[in-house]
């Protein structure tokens, strides 16, 4: 795993969507796997200031979506995508994918999105936040290693992380859908964004404890093209 320290939020919004105009250019990154969340704002920043044509011709998929929350519910992920992805990158609404959190059968629409994820080619590029508790996607701790996308219950400690999204905090879903570790291994590349002291601890679980399910994020210690991206806080307890 590659680790890259960087003193400011600006500094990892600039290195991320270098990494992604680079791929881009080269024709190497044609689909992005895209995250919500705090951790990747930056990127979506600074790759909307340094806009290229090419950037238009993306697809992306999405990593989670809450269930119950419709599509045009401004806390949908699907709504926060559209806002700081689909729009700031100028995307073709068609090519950016979210799961569907109000499909009538959750399993089909989770077979569905795997199906066109593999259609569209794969991932080139996974963008990634962690969790405090080391979750990837929505894959809480004890999550199996090799798992595909599917529905799953948030953790109350998510759940609370998440409610200042939320006017109440009562009103954050119970339920997601999320693509599964295994389905983010497939990514040809991924780059996980922490910043903060908040993050330390799992991101240190994550790149030096053992590999295991409590700690979802160590699966990265397997990929073979990973990235993480931290600021000197969230770096604070690596050895
Ligand atoms: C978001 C996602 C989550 C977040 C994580 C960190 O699509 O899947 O894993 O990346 O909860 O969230 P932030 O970046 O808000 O600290």
């Amino acid at each position: 795993m590659r680790v890259v320290i960087l003193d400011s939020t600006e500094d990892i919004g600039a290195y991320g969507a270098g990494v992604i105009l680079d791929g881009v250019r080269r024709g190497r990154i044609h689909t992005l796997g895209v995250a919500t969340g705090s951790s990747p704002l930056a990127i979506y920043r600074a790759l909307a200031d340094q806009w290229i044509p090419a950037l238009a011709q993306l697809k992306a998929f999405a990593l989670d979506e809450y269930v119950g929350l419709p599509a045009d519910d401004p806390r949908s992920y699907r709504s926060v995508i559209q806002q700081e992805v689909t729009d700031k990158l100028r995307l073709d609404p068609a090519n950016v994918h979210v799961p569907n959190g109000c499909a009538a059968d959750l399993d089909a629409e989770c077979e569905r999105y795997e199906a066109a994820m593999a259609e569209a080619g794969g991932v080139d590029l996974q963008l990634l936040g962690i969790g405090r508790n080391g979750h990837i996607g929505f894959n809480e701790p004890s999550s199996s290693l090799s798992s595909r996308t599917r529905p799953k219950t948030l953790m109350a400690a998510t759940r609370r992380d998440n409610a200042r999204f939320f006017p109440d905090p009562g009103d954050v879903p119970r339920h997601c859908l999320t693509q599964g570790l295994g389905t983010i291994l497939d990514a040809a590349e991924v780059l996980l964004v922490a910043q903060g002291s908040a993050k330390a601890p799992a991101v240190r679980a994550a790149l030096e404890g053992p590999l295991s399910s409590m700690c979802p994020a160590s699966v990265l210690q397997l990929h073979r093209r990973a990235t993480v991206v931290l600021d000197e806080e969230a770096a604070q307890h690596l050895a």
